[in-house]
């Protein structure tokens, strides 16, 4: 089973709408037809879709735009939320959940994520469902236990067609933004245990069908060890995702690994 690599950029709380469109703009003018072998996201601040998106579409570059956290409800008494119809209409075909940033500094539940997950999959709207073990956790012998009880709690109810629009991005919360990776044989591990998981919900063929990725302190330097994983399909990429040469090297890189 053959599975299109996939990049995508999570800008986090960086760039303003001006800067969005330098930066989407220098990543849009790297574009070229070996880009095609790979599903390119870029994911920046809510306030920026709108910006990104029309560069991206101006220039027909291939490139899709994804929002870092959605509401579940489509519209209503939510204060500072964004609904996914309000994402679908400034372009957005993605939306990264359960990010650990999310879960750790805005309490952010797997009872939330799964409404979310659940939501975007009615939707047609592709999700990219985050998991991830502490330090602690993973010290206790307990990771790959913990992170399949994240995916079993982010995915519960969802059916097999509803599962296609999920990839799921196993994230070392000891290795986001701290310069530490995990090694590719640990990721290896989870990755292959989350799509064990996944089969026992939704079965196989869909297992065999969704893309698993890495985050956490990815880069051109280590993102080979990563890609040449079987269970690893792509990368979900932080702080590189901010400097056009690294993203534009990752998606080369992983373009080498496309069939
Ligand atoms: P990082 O972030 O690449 O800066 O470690 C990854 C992420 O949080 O998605």
């Amino acid at each position: 089973m053959s599975r299109k690599p996939l990049i995508a950029g999570n800008w986090k709380m960086n760039k303003t709408p001006a800067e969005s469109v330098v930066l989407s703009q220098g990543i849009s003018n790297r574009y070229s037809r070996k880009w095609n072998k790979v599903d390119v996201v870029l994911c920046p601040p809510t306030i920026d879709l709108r910006s990104v998106f029309t560069v991206l579409d101006f220039d027909k570059s291939n490139i899709d735009v994804g929002a870092q956290n959605c509401h579940w409800e489509p519209s209503g008494a939510f204060t500072g939320e964004t609904s996914i119809p309000m994402l679908k209409d400034v372009g957005a075909a993605w939306c990264i959940v359960g990010h650990s940033e999310r879960r750790d500094y805005f309490g952010e539940t797997d009872s939330m994520v799964n409404k979310k997950v659940r939501a975007l999959a009615e939707s047609s709207f592709n999700a990219i469902v985050c998991v991830g073990e502490s330090l602690a956790v993973r010290d206790a012998g307990d990771a790959v236990r913990f992170v399949c009880d994240q995916v079993r709690a982010a995915l519960a109810g969802l059916d097999a067609h509803e599962a296609e629009y999920c990839t799921i991005a196993y994230e070392p919360i000891w290795a986001i933004g701290t310069g530490r990776t995990a090694t590719p044989e640990q990721a290896e591990e989870i990755a292959a245990a989350i799509r064990a998981t996944v089969a026992d919900l939704v079965g196989e063929q869909s297992a065999a069908n969704m893309r698993v990725l890495y985050g956490g302190s990815m880069k051109p330097e280590n993102a080979d060890g990563f890609m040449a994983c079987p269970n690893i399909d792509g990368g979900l990429i932080g702080g590189a995702s901010l400097k056009v040469e690294d993203f534009c090297e990752l998606v080369e890189i992983a373009s080498a690994y496309a069939d």
